[in-house]
């Protein structure tokens, strides 16, 4: 009975691709123009919008972490290390303090690592706090507004919670004396305390050079239904089981295990990255966090991200339309896929097709170096661009503090 069920979806299915891969070959489609709730906001150019003065810090807070480490370049916190690269370089940069919009202070808080290469988060509090109590003391901006007109680049899982597991996250809170400043960070989750109002979420860090390389033609049938690599149940950190991506993994893997739609497995295979050009779906469920480098992959490979992260903010959402380029599908009905995706009529899955082969979307999902027109780096500024001018009551008066620099957890007080 089972069999025959899934025999019959299989039929459906290789139809089905066949079809879509009919119709897209039967037509040279244009790229479809994408209208953020913005507008074309892709396109916007920051150049001449805003003026960024960048604090210069003594090494040890940025290039020596890096020299220590430099996995740190390749890993998916790796936008903190070239945003510093990019600004530094970058026609809004402006040598005069007093004409700056923005302060931005190159701190790499996620470049200590494990022998396994994950960040340890543990010092970054206190490295942050570091880097703070130097610009306040040695330049004037900082006690003007207490931070809010600077931004700081926080890529790490949960933010400036500076913590990998959710609940200890929340538990943190966001480091008190960034409670003003402008947050860019990959975290995004609606009503989080690690999201603060104001945040600009950013792509995780995706290599472009090695994306780029892998690269198969475009007209290439994509015979995959639904593709996902990555971990179904993390046992060496939730052993216990249903805290690692809240379960909706697990329910994926118990699910759709023996489903022949579904090419999904633990094993990172070398053809990842063309796998997923030959896939019409790809599953980005939240891990330990709501995001991961598959969003990005996903864009950039135009197969179509099936987002699965409740409540999830994703990277420039005034500008890019996730809602016509995704499908979402809530945690608590990860067991009814196939049929949501199954059912999904043909001519809206061409559209999100077309519209994910925009060049001006992969673009914007992107760090590459050197920097292009429409990058994330622009995108960034474009989105604090948006955010000026400043509104007044930002600027504080002579001595007024708002700040409580003893405030969070003790740890966080000691000295870096
Ligand atoms: C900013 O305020 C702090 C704390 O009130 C003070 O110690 C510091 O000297 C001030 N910075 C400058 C540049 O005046
Ligand atoms: C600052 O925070 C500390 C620790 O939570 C608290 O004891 C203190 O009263 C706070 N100071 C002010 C002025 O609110």
């Amino acid at each position: 009975m089972v069999f025959w069920k899934w025999g019959f979806v299989g039929i459906l299915c290789a139809t089905f691709v066949f079809t879509i891969g009919a119709v897209e070959h039967g037509q040279n489609h244009p790229t479809e123009r994408i209208s953020g709730s913005a507008g074309d906001v892709l396109e916007d150019n920051p150049v001449g919008r805003l003026k960024v003065f960048v604090y210069e810090l003594p090494s040890k807070y940025n290039k020596k972490i890096l020299q220590k480490d430099p996995r740190c370049l390749t890993h998916m916190f790796a936008a903190e290390i070239f945003m510093h690269r990019f600004l530094l370089s970058s026609p809004v940069r402006t040598l005069n303090p007093e004409e700056a919009d923005w302060f931005y202070t190159p701190v790499y808080t996620t470049c200590d690592l494990t022998p396994n290469g994950l960040p340890l988060p543990f010092k970054s509090p206190r490295m942050m706090r570091s880097a703070i109590q130097l610009i306040s003391s040695n330049w004037p901006y900082w006690n003007k507004t207490e931070g809010a007109d600077h931004f700081f680049v926080t890529p790490h899982d949960f933010g400036a919670c500076f913590h990998y597991q959710e609940e200890k996250a929340i538990e943190r809170g966001i480091l008190p004396l960034l409670q003003r400043a402008t947050l860019v960070q990959t975290f995004g989750q609606r009503n989080h305390v690690c999201l603060k109002d104001g945040s600009i979420t950013i792509p995780p860090y995706a290599p472009p050079q090695k994306m780029h390389a892998h690269l198969i033609p475009e007209k290439t049938p994509r015979s995959i239904f639904v593709y996902f690599r990555g971990l179904f149940y993390d046992v060496g950190n939730d052993p216990e089981g249903g805290y690692y991506a809240r379960g909706a993994r697990a329910a994926v893997w118990e699910n759709f295990k023996d489903n022949p739609l579904f090419d999904i497995s633990t094993d990172h295979p070398t053809t990842y990255y063309e796998d997923m050009q030959r896939a019409v779906f790809c599953l980005c469920p939240l891990g330990w966090a709501p995001w991961s480098p598959r969003l990005v992959e996903a864009v950039v490979f135009g197969c179509i991200p099936v987002i699965i992260a409740d409540e999830i903010v994703l990277p420039f959402a005034d500008a890019i339309p996730w809602e016509d380029i995704g499908v979402f599908v809530d945690e608590e009905d990860v067991a009814q896929l196939d049929t949501i995706l199954t059912s999904i009529p043909p001519e809206v899955i061409l559209r999100k097709q077309r519209l994910l082969a925009n060049p001006s979307m992969k673009q914007a999902m992107l760090f590459p170096q050197p920097a292009k027109p429409g990058d994330a780096f622009h995108q960034v500024l474009n989105g604090l661009a948006r955010k000026l001018p400043h509104d007044r009551s930002v600027f504080l008066k002579p001595r007024e503090k708002v700040l409580n620099w003893t405030a969070g957890p003790v740890g966080d007080l000691k000295p870096w």
